[in-house]
């Protein structure tokens, strides 16, 4: 069989794996890219609305869920947004901060994917996409990646084949599984940045999919003021999503949709307005047919001016904290991520670098570092591809 030798063989076309290829091959390292998808970058593509949310400037450890939560902190802080954004620029792409720090193309995804493909040294950089991994081995110090027909030889392997999440797309658990053919660790993946189901008796809202309102969602410690969407399901929208990486089932969520208003708010709506009822009050703050739902619930549908002030007082408390219990969520169809993953303790933070197995590096989702909703999880992929292409380089010059 055909055998080629590489200084690094990097599987997964994704955002985590081209900057990878890219950078190291910049470097002077020669790489095989590998990637069983027909097209590189496919989640880049669908990713913001086909915009891409390629980054967010607020990206740092505390934005990224991890069972070791400063993991992520060193790579993150040799590969900011910005350097990311002046990447952005050098191609100019037009790109816009849309809200809370999250940078969009102003045109198409498919800028990124041109500007990394393109980013790629080709006269050191094979990429073979269509391509299965038949079997995985190592020997004396290499790694030996059998395809179809060939078998791809050298000293790195880099894993960036990201998560389950999506499988219709191609996602697979396939880093999980060459993570425990070496002896390394997983954290339990689960569906993250996902919308939550809600049993059929305890919805509020049965009638109401596809109404949104503003809310501050809060699991736990996690709190995020953000829209919060009804689905036939049960909840979605941003809020939701957010919350959904902390959420861990039996768990209550709390919404507060009286959010940004001061206390003392139905009182005061007593008495400048007694005759309305408390879903027209609502109505000014979110749409009707929640407003009507929500009063109905609180059986208040007779004029704010006949309720006692302690009456009043415990509705507002309700609707500051209305607690749901979800029963689950929609699992990794609807996953935006995967949190959970190979267990970064035994990874190096410096290079991503298996600590026990030499050469073997892990980037990307399919690492158990997991960013909040807007630009941060590609901000992942961005800084830990750089981190592993700056040890190859390293190695490469020891060698
Ligand atoms: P990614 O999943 O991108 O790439 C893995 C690659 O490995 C894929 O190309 C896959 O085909 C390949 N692969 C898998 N199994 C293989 C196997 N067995 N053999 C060979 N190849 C294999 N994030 C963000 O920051 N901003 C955003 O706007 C969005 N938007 C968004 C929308 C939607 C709908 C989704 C599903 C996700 C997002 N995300 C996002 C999350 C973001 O897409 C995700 O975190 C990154 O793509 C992760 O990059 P990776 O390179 O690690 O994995």
């Amino acid at each position: 069989m055909k055998e080629k030798h590489y200084d690094a063989i990097v599987l997964g076309a994704g955002g985590a794996g081209l900057m990878c290829a890219a950078v190291a091959g910049q470097f002077g390292a020669r790489i095989l890219l590998v990637d069983h998808a027909d097209k590189p970058g496919k989640k880049i593509l669908i990713s913001g609305g086909g915009r891409c949310n390629f980054t967010n400037v607020e990206a740092r450890a505390e934005t990224y869920l991890s069972d070791n939560p400063h993991f992520a902190r060193s790579a993150l802080s040799r590969y900011r947004p910005d350097d990311f954004i002046a990447l952005v620029d050098r191609y100019e792409i037009a790109w816009h901060e849309k809200t809370l720090g999250q940078l969009f193309c102003d045109g198409s995804a498919r800028q990124i994917v041109d500007m990394l493909m393109t980013e790629i040294p080709r006269d050191r950089v094979d990429v073979s996409l269509g391509t299965t991994v038949r079997e995985i081995a190592r020997r004396d110090d290499r790694y030996r990646v059998q395809f179809d027909g060939e078998t791809a030889v050298a000293p790195a392997l880099v894993v960036a084949t990201g998560g389950p999440s999506i499988p219709k797309m191609g996602a697979t658990g396939f880093a999980y599984d060459i993570a425990r053919q070496f002896g390394l660790r997983l954290v339990t993946p689960r569906p993250a940045l996902v919308p939550l189901t809600v049993p059929h008796e305890r919805r509020l809202f049965d009638t109401l999919a596809g109404v949104a309102a503003h809310v501050t969602a809060r699991c736990g410690a996690a709190v995020f003021e953000e829209a919060c969407l009804v689905t036939h399901r049960g909840l979605s929208g941003p809020a939701i999503l957010q919350v959904s990486s902390y959420w861990q089932p039996g768990e209550a969520i709390s919404l507060n949709f009286l959010s940004g208003h001061a206390a003392g708010q139905l009182r005061s709506a007593k008495a400048s307005q007694p005759k309305a009822r408390l879903a027209t009050w609502l109505a000014t703050l979110m749409p009707e047919r929640l407003a009507k739902a929500l009063s109905q619930n609180l059986e208040m549908t007779a004029p704010l001016g006949t309720f006692r002030d302690r009456d009043l007082d415990v509705a507002e408390a309700r609707l500051r904290d209305w607690q749901i219990r979800p029963d689950g969520t929609e699992g990794f169809a609807k996953a935006e991520v995967t949190a959970g993953g190979v267990n970064t303790r035994d990874l190096s933070s410096r290079t991503m670098m298996a600590a026990s197995v030499p050469g073997l590096y892990v980037i990307g989702e399919a690492v158990d570092v997991t960013g909040w909703l807007g630009g941060y999880n590609f901000q992942w992929a961005w800084a830990s591809g750089f981190a592993a292409a700056r040890a190859i380089e390293e190695q490469l010059g020891k060698a």
